[in-house]
């Protein structure tokens, strides 16, 4: 397993919600976690990346393991060095090119040069079909587009994985396509990549793992195969069939 997270707990306040998560993430794969409004995907996924910290949990990662609630400064950057996220809201530099939003870390956080740093921010945003976009600003790119660029500037980073966090929610239905396609082809790629999403379509023909949440735990995990046709849940067989528009 290239990533393997045991009993990640955390709370807000007085409120428990994460309730001792395990998942694990093999090299090569395209795993999804799925699960209704308020599971704890989100802060599930942040607490992956220490944008928040966990109460408790042990995270093993290219075999090195970590303390999640006791994580050095050093440690969180070396293993924030082979990781990436992209989140629901973009997060780009409004005041950058897409080609600057792309090199920004590879120079400042990696200390690469300038010109190493153009030539692989190219290659990342050939990758998502936006290379010819290298000089547009934020404002002059669709949301699909600003999303891809994102991708891009993740891809960039040649992280061990990547952490998705409902890329295309903020997106209409043409542009989600679009963001979908790109993740699909980094998916046949054998990118290896953690995805929270509603869009059970792709979950179910892209992904080779399935993580269903809610309320904090994990209900059931498995092989997208298998969960989709023969969940071992009801609850999950419940919820794959709303979230797939069969309603009545
Ligand atoms: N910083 C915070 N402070 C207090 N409570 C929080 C905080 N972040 C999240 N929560 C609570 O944790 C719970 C889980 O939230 P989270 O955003 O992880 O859910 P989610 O599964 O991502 O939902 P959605 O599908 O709507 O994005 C919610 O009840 C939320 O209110
Ligand atoms: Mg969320």
């Amino acid at each position: 397993m290239l990533l393997e997270a045991k009993n990640v707990n955390k709370g807000f306040r007085n409120q428990s919600i994460l309730k001792g998560i395990d998942l694990s993430v093999d090299t090569g794969e395209a795993a999804v976690i799925l699960g209704p409004s308020g599971a704890g995907k989100t802060t599930l996924l942040r607490c992956l990346n220490f944008l928040e910290t966990p109460d408790e949990g042990e995270l093993i990662f290219n075999g090195k393991t970590y303390r999640m609630n006791r994580m050095s400064r050093k440690e969180i950057r070396e293993y924030r060095l082979q990781t990436a996220f992209v989140f629901q809201s973009f997060n780009l530099f409004l005041n950058k090119t897409s080609l600057q939003n792309v090199t920004e870390g590879l120079i400042i956080a990696r200390g690469m040069d300038k010109t190493t740093a153009e030539k692989k921010g190219m290659d990342a945003l050939e990758r998502v079909g936006l290379a010819s976009h290298r000089d547009y600003y934020p404002h002059q790119l669709s949301g699909g587009q600003q999303q891809r660029v994102a991708i891009a500037r993740a891809l960039a980073a040649d992280p061990k994985i990547i952490f998705f966090d409902e890329p295309t929610s903020a997106l209409d239905p043409e542009l989600t396509y679009e963001v979908l396609s790109v993740m699909r082809s980094l998916a046949d790629d054998g990118m290896t990549m953690l995805i929270v999403t509603h869009e059970i379509e792709f979950a179910r023909t892209v992904s080779n793992r399935i993580i269903f949440m809610e309320n904090g735990v994990v209900v059931e995990s498995g092989l997208t195969k298998d969960v989709f046709t023969h969940p071992q849940k009801v609850r999950t067989a419940e919820f794959l069939k709303i979230e797939s528009g069969d309603r009545f």
